[in-house]
């Protein structure tokens, strides 16, 4: 008898403790007119308690935008905070005007309004501010949405897609109260966990295959997922798009601005209690949420304990299994999409890129950090990358904590980490992800589709502490195209006819009668000169018909000499 009485009073504590809240599932706008409002508010994280906040249409968070891949979205951002902000469209590959980063200040009371066609696979991405040195302090108060674009290819597929029901968006986050139930920002001591904005988050799933969506929204904080049980789950997606097949996980490390797609078959589980863990005391030393955050035990990290989350197991979100829907998904698919990596072979061009600590010593993980010993000036461009550029970015991290790490306009896949493959769940599409401290990873990608050679990218740590630092561990690339300030087809001086074509001759016709055609060059994509033709003197004319049939199929630039001018168009040769 005497041994049941420190269970009991245990069991009574832990029900104390691990009260649960009903978690928040946010609301949807699904239109490619989209109105948003930044503004200012207050929330009740903990009963009675009012803590200043920031949302997006609310006080708290931000709708869920659904977008189709295809759709020219057309976004109203207004700014009611009392301070600037920007939003950036964190995974999707938009113009650098469009991609709401550092430098396109939304001003106190502005609206701001982006425009730009989904181009990204089917996925879950997110939005949040990237105002220098303040995108923590907006993030943690409350500033952050999802983002789900659909396409044909995941429509295809037998997935749970009913949003709220057994396709749940979970944003987790860890944030820093003050002593006033006030959010901190830039500091080491988040010992709050939410889902949803929800303390203690409990979610009711269907007894059938229930798809989550997993965003890392915390500032710093690395998660080690898992589920109650060791039950298997199955990755479907990572931060770009679907794998090509769900991969069978008991553990699913994400790092902060990372995301990922699970499914998790609870047939025949109705009334029982499956919970999403962390197993944070299984990461490594040197990961912020490990025991400890450096790779060196003497490493401080000045706030970071105590906090009962640092290397320890602890629960995520409650999950209490309920009846089955009216048509329930109760297998999980065998294959998902084509998806092919970028090959090594295909790279035009490798660079590389150093992760410093700009002190050294067992302070160092405090930061600042540096990238190739420079930190953040908006008035440098870092790296400039000719479109349609296919590179090889490595990584060194020569310091002792992980750094998440996050670039824009593209996904990448990964090539390696410490010079093994990546594991299964970081093969497909990404765009932030854990280079680890002490160690080296490379990625591989494509720039396409956009140039600007005025507004920058931004890549950076996406530990916000120190990508917001005044020194901050971020840099700025521009994609430019090579062959920019060619002529618009319409307003030029010449034409260029039949284009695009099939046929064996393409004609130019300068607009200037008086003009002679005096040579021309072909040019590829790569801006190489295919051929160039001077043409004979008794030849010359303001029109000439040049043979293509020996071109193959694509784009190229035609380069047209004449007395008073250099005139550049492409055409498209079709087979
Ligand atoms: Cu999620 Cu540059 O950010
Ligand atoms: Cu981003
Ligand atoms: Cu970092």
């Amino acid at each position: 008898m005497k041994s049941l009485r420190p269970t009991w009073i245990l069991c009574l504590f832990s029900m104390a403790l691990f009260s649960q809240n009903p978690i928040i599932i946010p609301g949807t706008i699904e239109s490619t007119n989209v109105n948003l409002t930044l503004q200012d508010g207050t929330f009740q994280f903990f009963t009675g308690i009012n803590t200043t906040t920031m949302g997006i249409n609310g006080p708290l968070l931000g709708p869920t935008l659904i977008m189709t891949k295809g759709d020219d979205m057309n976004i109203s951002i207004t700014n009611n905070l009392g301070q600037e902000s920007t939003i950036h469209w964190h995974g999707m590959h938009v113009s650098a005007a469009n991609d709401g980063g550092p430098h396109t200040v939304i001003g106190v009371g502005e609206t701001w309004n982006p425009q730009f066609t989904v181009l990204d696979k089917a996925s879950t991405y997110w939005y949040h501010p990237h105002l220098l040195n303040s995108t923590d302090e907006q993030a943690s108060k409350g500033l952050a949405g999802f983002i789900i674009v659909k396409d044909t290819e995941e429509a295809a597929l037998v997935l749970p897609r009913t949003y709220g029901v057994d396709d749940i968006p979970l944003a987790i986050q860890t944030k820093s109260f003050d002593g006033s139930s006030q959010i901190l920002s830039n500091v080491n001591s988040d010992t709050t966990l939410m889902v949803n904005a929800t303390i203690d988050a409990q979610l009711d799933v269907p007894a059938q295959v229930v798809r989550l969506r997993l965003l890392n929204g915390s500032s710093q904080r690395t998660f080690n997922f898992g589920l109650s049980g060791d039950m298997t789950f199955h990755l479907i997606g990572t931060d770009g798009g679907l794998v090509a097949a769900p991969v069978a996980l008991t553990r699913l490390p994400l790092s902060p601005g990372a995301r990922a797609e699970i499914l998790i078959d609870f047939s025949g589980l109705q009334s029982q209690t499956i919970n999403l863990m962390s197993y944070a005391s299984e990461l490594t030393n040197g990961t912020y949420g490990a025991t400890y955050p450096g790779l060196n035990q003497s490493m401080v990290l000045t706030g970071y304990n105590p906090n009962t989350m640092n290397g320890a197991d602890f629960n995520v979100l409650q999950m209490d299994v309920i009846a089955q829907t009216a048509s329930p998904i109760t297998t999980i698919p065998t294959s998902l999409v084509t998806a092919t990596p970028i090959a090594e072979i295909n790279s035009d061009q490798t660079r590389s890129f150093e992760f410093s600590p700009i002190i050294s010593g067992m302070n160092q993980l405090n930061g600042d950090f540096s990238i190739n010993n420079v930190t953040i000036d908006m008035n440098t461009i870092n790296v400039t990358i000719p479109l349609n550029n296919t590179e090889i970015w490595t990584f060194q991290n020569n310091s002792a904590i992980d750094h998440p790490f996050h670039m824009h306009d593209v996904q990448y896949y990964i090539l390696d980490i410490n010079g093994n493959a990546p594991p299964s769940y970081l093969q497909g599409r990404k765009d932030t992800f854990t280079v680890p401290a002490g160690g080296i990873a490379r990625v591989i990608t494509k720039f396409e589709d956009y140039s600007d050679d005025t507004i920058p990218y931004m890549y950076h740590c996406h530990m916000l502490k120190h990508e917001d630092a005044l020194a901050g561990m971020m840099g700025q690339f521009v994609v430019v195209d090579p062959l920019a300030g060619v002529d618009d087809f319409e307003i030029s001086n010449a034409i260029l006819y039949p284009n695009p074509t099939q046929g064996a001759y393409l004609s130019i016709q300068l607009k200037n009668q008086a003009e002679n055609i005096l040579a021309y060059s072909i040019i590829n994509q790569l801006g190489q000169i295919i051929s160039y033709h001077k043409i004979h003197e008794n030849e010359l004319n303001n029109t000439y018909s040049f043979p293509i049939f020996k071109l193959a199929q694509g784009q190229y630039f035609v380069k047209i000499y004449t007395e008073t001018q250099i005139i550049t168009k492409t055409f498209t040769k079709n087979n």
